[in-house]
């Protein structure tokens, strides 16, 4: 093999290579079949960049794949022109998502410089090799299961300069985890149970992140107090349906409240959240673990989805909304000053007006303090693709904006609800304009105050004053003044 360094790419030599095709197995050898055409040789990355796209969870693994390449050599530019090594942690959960990142992958094939190029995450699952025939510029595709086996990937990459996919269906348990990279030092996610059993009928989740395994408890455990030691206040335990936890493994007899209870017990651990609930698994001692564990906040996001229980039948979400309306009843009647969340689908194939205003309803009832509203986006491979996307555009956004329209007023009234009262703020940053210190309540609002940078990741006590949208403006009171009182 004819090999010359290039004086324009000084991170690649230039030769003639092996056939360019992809396969899924990691194993090192060199390429079979040389061809006559010239592409670039890679060197070791020094440099990386990766951009996210999608929810927590890719967050997390973003910041694992970031673990693993720092303890590789790798440094972190914020330089999307220059890194040797470019990811793009992608997501699959709706149409608008997966065209964001399509575009940015046809993008960089018309670039300059010729950097390593990989895919990870939700989309790397649903399109697989399939990304090569698109996109021939890029280098590997990692998908979700195999986020460890990054280095293996990119030695291969390196070794047989060709292109190279690792998906596997399952995910395997291993200890990489501990070494993810965290951008921020009061607050951190923790995974605690990978993929979805759920099936939900319009969702790619359980396609593209597999079923659902759990993590071990000593292993989360272990995690949690390295964060405590290292001066972590909050911690988010991740999973797409965290209710789950130790279901997959009832020789362990530890579910999730039990997991909850051990996690309360580790010396110094500030403040603990999860996310995401299904409304199902939610159980009366998860209830009472809220109630009575010190540490765990008072902030539960559990999907409604919608307010009809046909459409709900047909989503697949195993509930009523009855037996969904039982679920808050108990919870606000456990736990009083509890906070909710939801996410909700507009539109979803034949939801009537009628439907529609169910779910309208139901937002109005429950007063969610906070919701994530969503048009429905056919996804390849669901059973709902089965079903016509009947609801025309219009009619989608309509919806859509009648919901975001009563989700302000409802959020408006919370707010001001809190006016004139004290809470216990975690302080995390400064806000964007650099100048008020940013922080939540334990009930997931956030809180401006102005106060000095050394109060970042202190709790504090801040009376509210007023509000703009969902930020509540606020003013410190000192604790020596609250004694007085
Ligand atoms: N595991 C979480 C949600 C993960 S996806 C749960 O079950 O609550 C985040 C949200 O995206 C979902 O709650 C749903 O509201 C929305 N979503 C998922 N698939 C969608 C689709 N095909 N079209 C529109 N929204 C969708
Ligand atoms: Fe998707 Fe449903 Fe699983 Fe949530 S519970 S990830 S919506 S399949
Ligand atoms: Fe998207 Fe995958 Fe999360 S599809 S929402 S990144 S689980």
């Amino acid at each position: 093999m004819a090999v010359k360094s290039s004086k324009r790419f000084p991170n690649i030599v230039e030769g003639h290579i092996g056939d360019g095709s992809s396969k899924n197995t990691i194993e090192l050898t060199p390429p079979l079949h040389i061809q006559s055409f010239s592409i670039m040789i890679f060197r070791e990355p020094k440099t990386y960049f990766i951009r996210t796209y999608g929810c927590q969870m890719n967050e997390l693994d973003t910041q694992i794949i970031q673990g693993q390449l720092e303890k590789r050599g790798l440094a972190f530019i914020d330089d999307e022109e220059n890194a040797d090594l470019l990811i793009y942690n992608t997501c699959s959960i709706r149409d608008l998502a997966e065209r964001k990142v399509m575009g940015k992958l046809g993008q960089l094939g018309r670039g300059k410089k010729r950097h390593i190029i990989g895919v990870t995450g939700c989309m790397a699952m649903a399109k697989k090799d399939s990304l090569f025939r698109k996109f021939p510029h890029l280098d590997f595709v990692v998908g979700t299961n195999n986020i460890t086996d990054l280095g293996t990937v990119l030695d291969e990459v390196l070794y047989t300069q060709r292109q190279v996919y690792k998906t596997d269906d399952r995910f395997e348990e291993n200890l990489d985890y501990l070494v993810a990279k965290r951008d921020h030092n009061v607050k951190a996610f923790v995974s605690i149970i990978r993929g979805c059993d759920k099936f939900c009928t319009y969702c790619v989740v359980p396609y593209t992140r597999g079923g659902e395994v759990s993590r071990p408890a000593m292993s989360i455990i272990e995690e949690c107090k390295q964060l405590v030691d290292r001066g972590y206040q909050e911690i988010t335990l991740l999973g797409q349906n965290v209710n789950s936890y130790g279901k997959d493994k009832p020789e362990w007899n530890c579910l999730f409240h039990d997991l909850l209870y051990q996690i309360d017990r580790i010396p110094g651990m500030g403040r603990v959240r999860f996310l995401t609930s299904h409304p199902v698994d939610i159980t009366r001692e998860l209830m009472l673990a809220i109630r009575d564990l010190p540490s765990l906040c008072e902030f539960v996001h559990f999907p409604i989805q919608a307010g009809s229980n046909r459409i709900l039948k047909k989503m697949h979400r195993i509930y009523t909304k009855e037996q969904y309306f039982e679920k808050v009843a108990m919870l606000t009647e456990i736990v009083p000053n509890v906070s909710l969340g939801t996410d909700i689908i507009v539109g979803f194939p034949t939801e009537t007006e009628e439907e529609f205003l169910e779910t309208y309803q139901a937002v109005h009832d429950i007063r969610y303090s906070v919701g994530f509203f969503y048009s429905y986006s056919p996804r390849k491979g669901t059973p709902a693709m089965r079903w016509k996307d009947d609801i025309p555009d219009e009619e989608k956004q309509d919806r859509l904006q009648r919901l975001l329209d009563l989700q302000a007023s409802v959020t408006s009234e919370i707010r001001a609800s809190m006016l004139g009262q004290t809470y216990e703020v975690l302080v995390e940053r400064f806000n964007k304009d650099g100048k008020m210190l940013k922080g939540r309540t334990r009930c997931w609002k956030k809180v401006i105050f102005e106060g000095p940078e050394n109060l970042i990741g202190t709790l504090q006590q801040v009376k509210m004053n007023s509000f703009s949208h969902e930020t509540l403006i606020g003013e410190r009171i000192c604790q020596s003044a609250l004694k007085i009182l």
